[in-house]
């Protein structure tokens, strides 16, 4: 069976058939109104026609009834197609806690996929069946976008920040992955495969590996190497905040304001770390921009995670 060009993708994922539904709406309401305008535009043409050279229309006076119908039935339509589309968006949107945290980085013109335990791919995505996958995304250089049809699934993967995405797969095999934004002239060859496995298969592909560090290992090194643990050592005390404890935390800033310590707000610490102060600490940590990749602050900010969990 050519899986090559499908004009209806398999329906892989959980949300798949939701999306399908929406879209078969949309397009059923729009052939019927299309084809319902398109016949009474000829049917009426040809019933109305002007018989004689001087024949008067006859005045129109208008229909309240009918300017009521039209104006309340689409209203009803519009709001159940918004009600449809934004339960979709949120449920596509919010991740479960429980989800598999995998790390994707693109650049021209390829896909770089990290996985917890240490495995690590390119342009190919393994993932368990039946389970919750997130991913943390971001560029390089360009915008690109990643789009999984099989699972109804796609967003931009932008540089400068992380992008999430979230898919439970429900049938092993193979799906195509797309770049579907245009990043530049081999956009069209940024293509790859997900590899959807039963569980224990997965666990055996992961264990596979030839890098045994794990991302929190890796990032537990770079500490070390890149000098963080001098200033941010595990108990307080130190010229810098511990970290301790502090992914998902609100943090007081020197301005008074309090942010929530989340991916975002690490990664602009890491790589730009005078523009937030923590209150009651000075701007003496030198700045990483262009001297760490996306995939070791990547693995920083798995290991800081990590601190959570040992506490
Ligand atoms: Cu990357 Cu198109």
């Amino acid at each position: 069976m050519s899986k090559d060009f499908q004009l209806h993708p398999d329906l892989a994922s959980t949300f798949a058939w939701q999306v399908d539904s929406l879209y078969f709406l949309l397009v059923g309401l729009s052939v019927f109104f299309s084809v319902g305008v398109v016949f009474f535009l000829v049917l009426f043409s040809v019933k109305y026609r002007r018989r004689s050279e001087d024949e008067r229309p006859k005045p129109v006076h208008g229909s309240t009834a009918l300017e009521l119908a039209w104006s309340i039935i689409p209203l009803f339509m519009a709001i159940g197609v918004f009600t449809l589309g934004a339960e979709i968006y949120f449920r596509m949107y919010r991740p479960p806690a429980d989800a598999i945290d995998i790390f994707v980085v693109g650049k021209q013109w390829m896909w770089k996929i990290q996985h917890p335990e240490g495995m690590r791919e390119i342009n190919e995505l393994h993932v368990p069946v039946g389970q919750p996958v997130k991913l943390t995304m971001t560029s390089e250089d360009v915008i690109h976008a990643f789009s999984i049809p099989a699972f109804r699934t796609k967003r931009d993967v932008v540089p400068g920040r992380y992008t999430t995405m979230w898919f439970e797969a429900t049938m092993t095999g193979e799906y195509h992955l797309f770049c579907a934004e245009y990043c530049g002239t081999q956009h069209s060859t940024m293509i790859g495969r997900v590899i959807v496995m039963e569980t224990d298969e997965y666990q055996d592909w992961l264990g596979g590996g030839v890098s045994g560090e794990s991302m929190v290992d890796a990032g537990a090194r770079q500490f070390e190497q890149l000098g963080c643990a001098t200033c941010h050592k595990a108990e307080s005390g130190g010229r810098g905040p511990t970290l301790v404890g502090v992914f998902g935390e609100p943090v007081p800033l020197s301005t008074g304001e309090t942010v929530t310590a989340d991916e975002a707000y690490l990664r602009e610490s890491i790589l730009a770390p005078a523009t937030q102060i923590v209150q009651g600490y000075q701007a003496i940590m030198p700045t990483f921009q262009g001297q760490i990749s996306e995939e070791t602050l990547m693995q920083l900010l798995t290991y800081i995670k990590s601190l959570n969990e040992s506490e």
